[in-house]
């Protein structure tokens, strides 16, 4: 099982928004993906069409990762009435606020990777949706990761954003969790006709090289028509929603190479 976090330390850059294209991308090709909301906002639960009524949800895991409360915080995404598949989500809820201090204790930080040892056979990826911040939430899914996927804007402030965030990254490898390494930087909301987006796209490759990822991600109304449709963006009609999902296809090649998973073939599932 391969953890990736989404995380910036700026908030409305596009994290769900990747967690939602990426999730979409591995349930079309028939990965087992959990999504774990760790944003007291819950926008990822609300994109993937989740069921609340009668579950527990992450502040219970947080408070307490034993199997049954983890499981019984768990629920299958609504995306799976589209195809068969595994699409299931660790449920967000505001109460996560609560676990959000600035000082964690070494114990708390742990409880998001101690929940995710309990089921790590059932799935192939696990895709967590994280805060806009630096606090407990991230740390602890810092904690649980693999790796970390990094959302920028190509705006003036886009550089040092990208820049403390891969810093960040670096001070809880060293200092709490070795196997945790950055997966790359991920530019969203391009404009490709904007000569300012190119230049800032181009000084962000001259600063971090290859942990710029490919391909940057295009500004398009059809990524807010999915999610406000709570539908994979891979069965969302046109061909700008195509294009885009063929933009996370290839994102998701780079998490399958980094985490080694043992993908179906491509389409397995839509070509039923
Ligand atoms: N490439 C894009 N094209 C068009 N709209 C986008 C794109 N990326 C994000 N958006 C829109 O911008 C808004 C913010 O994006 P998103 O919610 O993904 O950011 P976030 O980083 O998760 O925010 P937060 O920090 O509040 O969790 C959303 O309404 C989303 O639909
Ligand atoms: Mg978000």
């Amino acid at each position: 099982m391969h953890v990736l976090s989404v995380s910036s330390l700026k908030g409305g850059v596009g994290k769900t928004t990747v967690t939602l294209g990426l999730a979409s991308a591995a349930f079309a090709r028939g990965i087992r993906t959990l999504v774990v909301d760790l944003d007291p906002q819950s926008d990822v639960s609300t994109g993937l069409d989740v069921q609340t009524a009668g579950r527990l949800n992450i502040a219970d895991v947080l408070e307490n990762p034993k199997e049954k409360v983890v499981r019984q915080a768990i629920t299958s995404s609504g995306w799976t009435k589209v195809h068969p598949g595994t699409m299931d989500v660790l449920l967000g809820s505001p109460s996560a606020i609560n676990y959000d201090g600035p000082h964690p204790s070494v114990r708390d930080v742990w409880k998001l990777e101690e929940a995710l040892a309990l089921i790590e056979d059932e799935y192939d990826l696990v895709l967590v949706d994280c805060a806009p911040s630096l606090n407990a939430l991230t740390r602890t899914a810092w904690a649980a990761s693999d790796r970390v996927a990094i959302i920028t804007e190509p705006g003036l402030f886009s550089v040092a954003a990208a820049d403390r965030a891969l810093r960040a990254v670096e001070e809880i490898r060293r200092g709490l969790s070795s196997r945790l390494q950055p997966l790359g930087i991920v530019v969203n909301r391009v404009r490709p006709q904007s000569v300012e987006h190119q230049f800032r796209i181009k000084e962000m490759r001259d600063m971090f090289g290859p942990l710029v990822l490919e391909p940057q991600l295009p500004e398009r109304t059809s990524l807010q028509q999915a999610q406000g449709a709570a539908k994979p963006l891979h069965v969302w009609p046109g061909e700008s929603a195509q294009e885009l999902a063929a933009d996370f296809d290839q994102l998701l090649d780079r998490v399958v190479e980094a985490g080694h998973i043992d993908a179906p073939e491509q389409g397995a599932t839509t070509a039923e």
